[in-house]
C-alpha cells in the first residue's frame, strides 16, 4: 500500500472538476488503488475519499464509517433518499473551508464491491451526508456548490467552542 497525495482545489482544481469513468477491472490494479485510498484516507481524518481526489478518475469511494471499518463504493449509484439535514460540511480537497450544506438524512447506494458484486448499503446521518459528498465527487461536484453558506472565520471559530463546550459537558 501506499499514501497517495491528496488534490486541492488550490493546487489542482481542474482534476476534481473532471467526469470519473466507470471501474470495469475488479482485480489487480484496482484492488492496488482501492488499497492506497484507504490507506490515504485513515492518514488524512476523513470520512470519506472518492478516488479523482487522488488523481484517479475511476468511479470509486472510500468511506470510513463510524465503527472504523471501511466501505468500498465502486461505480455507486443513489437510488434512494429520505428526509433532510442541515449541517457544516467540509472536504479534504478543500482544506479549512466549511459550509452550511443540506443533504439527505439517510441515503441507500447500490454500489458494487471490489469483486464486482453488487450490494446495496443505507446510512443516515453524517455517513448517509459522506454517501452524497462522495458521489458528486465522481461528477466534478465539490460541496460549495452545493453549500447554503461558506462558514466565516467567526462562525468558525464558534463551532469550535460549541464543540469544546461538549467535550467538557462530558
Ligand atoms: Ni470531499
Amino acid at each position: 500500500m501506499a499514501l497517495r497525495t491528496i488534490l486541492t482545489t488550490e493546487h489542482d482544481e481542474e482534476a476534481l472538476r473532471k467526469r470519473s469513468r466507470p471501474v470495469t477491472v475488479f482485480s489487480g490494479r484496482t484492488h492496488q488503488m482501492l488499497d492506497d485510498m484507504i490507506e490515504t484516507l485513515r492518514e488524512s481524518g476523513g470520512v470519506g475519499l472518492a478516488a479523482p481526489q487522488v488523481g484517479i478518475l475511476r468511479r470509486m469511494v472510500v468511506i470510513e464509517r463510524e465503527d472504523g471499518s471501511i466501505l468500498e463504493l465502486l461505480n455507486p449509484e443513489i437510488i434512494a433518499t429520505e428526509g433532510e439535514q442541515t449541517g457544516a460540511e467540509g472536504c479534504l480537497s478543500l482544506p479549512g473551508i466549511w459550509g452550511e450544506v443540506t443533504r439527505p438524512m439517510t441515503v441507500t447506494v447500490r454500489a458494487q464491491d471490489r469483486n464486482g458484486e453488487t450490494f446495496t448499503e443505507t446510512a443516515s446521518g453524517l455517513i448517509g451526508r459522506c454517501f452524497v459528498h462522495e458521489c458528486e465527487h465522481l461528477d466534478g461536484i465539490l460541496f460549495t456548490d452545493r453549500a447554503d453558506h461558506i462558514l466565516t472565520q467567526e462562525e468558525l471559530d464558534a463551532l469550535d467552542e460549541t464543540a469544546e463546550g461538549e467535550e467538557d459537558a462530558r
